[in-house]
């Protein structure tokens, strides 16, 4: 396929500019820019079928099963998409008074609540514009709380389970704490007395997914809390598996102080590719005076934003976070209203469905039910036919599976870790299976066609490092003398003619 600058033909143009019988002011020669900007030219329809082509190159949870575990890609109805687009919500500026936002605040607010009873905890703010920002956010709630008990300069250490996400210690790091990491022990949980040598009066907090990223539930998430809380420091939960548990059971209950959501994994968001996403955070009472300004806050019937919070760590995004994906979660939660934990109950059974015709075909590091994901490990494949999670993954792409997460967790060798979520039917399970089931075959059979694959997509294996460590993402007009001649010229011509 060509690039949109090889199409590009100078003149082109895709838009019509409306006359105005209006004078023309000239732009002050100080503001005017020098040179026309490089642009690709082409017409409306070749623009349009350009982007359009490039959109069937894409995979998306509209084209396909996406089982990328710990992402949850699950449907977005589509109602979510007709609410957020009210003109009322769409042309709503952020720097509209409050007395002409009221709706939009109230939803505000009413989401809070919604989270906070979720997360069984006092008090939330939708600032974060991500799962990772709200792990900052959690992780400078704490600093701020413990500095304001004078224990600031003592608790300086977060400790992380070895299964973390690679966002944990990053954000630990980013936030100036020391990062310790415990071990899991034989069953998948924390390892208990690994947990208690390194808990001392210089930890600050623990910071825990549960489920973890092995969909374990851990089993001794009430005898860590009371570690942890016994010796002066707090509980962050990252809500990024939260959608194995709403409805049944609360973090706050297990102990947890400080959650942060994911709202475009649990409520449904079109997320991938880096946004756009939301990661409010719900905490216990005492941390509340921390939290980022501005507050929304209700007075009877009225709502608005609260600014004087002394102790708060001030604003952590610009405005008030991601409105569009409040909009949609809101929608997505209330349709599902009471019913929110069979969401939670049916990605739990599609998981432990898929788990259970699959175990036997792959090694399994933990054999236990599963919450809404599970980690196989192609480890078994690799010694005998050679052949890898990463083989495995490519080839379910050319029977039109998006692959499931790889190699992560780290603590699982050739992992593959799978999350249905519970938007799938059985009848997508099982074909999801049967393919699992034909490339465990093929491996034994035919290894080649699974270390060349994927065969029928657009682009072939790729070097896995160069792709993400070297990728192209501008078009470098150095690389290209004669269109660079030929833009180049149009661009004199243009100029020229004062455009
Ligand atoms: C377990 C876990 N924690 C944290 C995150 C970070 O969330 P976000 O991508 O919203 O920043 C992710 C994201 O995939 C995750 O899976």
């Amino acid at each position: 396929m060509e690039l949109i600058y090889e199409k590009s033909k100078p003149g082109r143009r895709a838009a019509t500019l409306p006359h105005y019988d209006l004078p023309s002011v000239e732009v002050p020669a100080d503001l005017r820019r020098a040179d026309p900007p490089r642009l690709p030219e082409l017409s409306e329809p070749e623009l349009v079928r350009h982007f359009t082509e490039l959109s069937t190159r894409n995979f998306g949870i509209d084209t396909g099963f996406y089982p990328l575990g710990s992402c949850t890609m699950k449907h977005n109805p589509r109602v979510n998409e007709r609410v957020v687009m009210l003109p009322g919500f769409k042309d709503l500026h952020p720097h509209q008074e409050e007395e002409g936002a009221q709706g939009a605040l109230e939803l505000m607010w009413r989401l809070q609540e919604i989270l906070k009873e979720v997360a069984g905890l006092d008090a939330c703010s939708l600032q974060p514009a991500a799962g990772s920002q709200g792990e900052l956010t959690g992780l400078m709630l704490m600093r701020a709380y413990f500095e304001d008990i004078g224990q600031g300069e003592q608790r300086d250490t977060i400790i992380t389970a070895d299964t973390a996400h690679g966002t944990n210690p990053a954000s630990v790091t980013m936030a100036g704490y020391k990062l310790e990491k415990v071990a899991t022990d034989a069953r998948g949980n924390l390892d208990v007395d690994d947990l208690r040598a390194k808990v001392n009066e210089r930890t600050a907090g623990l910071m825990l997914t549960n489920p973890s990223t092995l969909g374990l539930f851990d089993e001794n998430i009430e005898e860590i809390a009371q570690i942890f809380h016994g010796a002066g420091a707090l509980m962050y939960y990252d809500g990024a598996n939260l959608n194995a548990v709403c409805g049944i059971s609360r973090p706050g209950d297990m102990g947890f102080d400080i959650v942060h959501f994911n709202l475009h994994k649990t409520f449904s968001q079109p997320h991938g590719g880096g946004g756009p996403g939301g990661g409010p955070i719900a905490v216990r009472e005492r941390l509340e005076p921390f939290l980022p300004v501005p507050a929304i806050v209700r007075e009877g019937d009225a709502f608005r934003f609260e600014y004087d919070r002394p102790k708060t760590i001030g604003k952590v995004r610009g405005y008030y976070g991601p409105f569009g994906v409040f909009v949609r979660s809101y929608a997505y939660i209330r349709a599902y209203g009471p019913a929110l934990r069979e969401m939670s109950e049916v990605a739990v059974l599609n998981a432990n469905y898929l788990l259970a015709r699959l175990k036997d075909a792959f090694d399994l590091p933990f054999d236990r039910l599963c919450m809404h994901e599970f980690v196989l490990s192609a480890r078994g494949l690799k010694r005998e036919h050679g052949i890898s999670a990463l083989d495995v993954a490519k080839r379910l792409m050319d029977y039109d599976f998006h692959p499931p997460t790889v190699y992560f967790p780290l603590i699982v060798p050739e992992a593959l870790m799978i999350e249905p979520t519970e938007t799938e039917a059985k009848e997508t399970l099982d074909d999801f299976v049967e393919v699992m089931l034909e490339i465990v075959r093929d491996a034994g059979e035919r290894p080649e066609v699974l270390k060349e694959a994927p065969h029928n997509r657009p682009v072939g294996r790729v070097d896995e490092v160069k792709a993400a460590k070297r990728s192209v993402v501008r078009f470098h007009f150095e690389d290209h003398p004669d269109l660079s001649e030929e833009t180049g010229q149009a661009r004199q011509l243009e100029a020229q003619k004062g455009a």
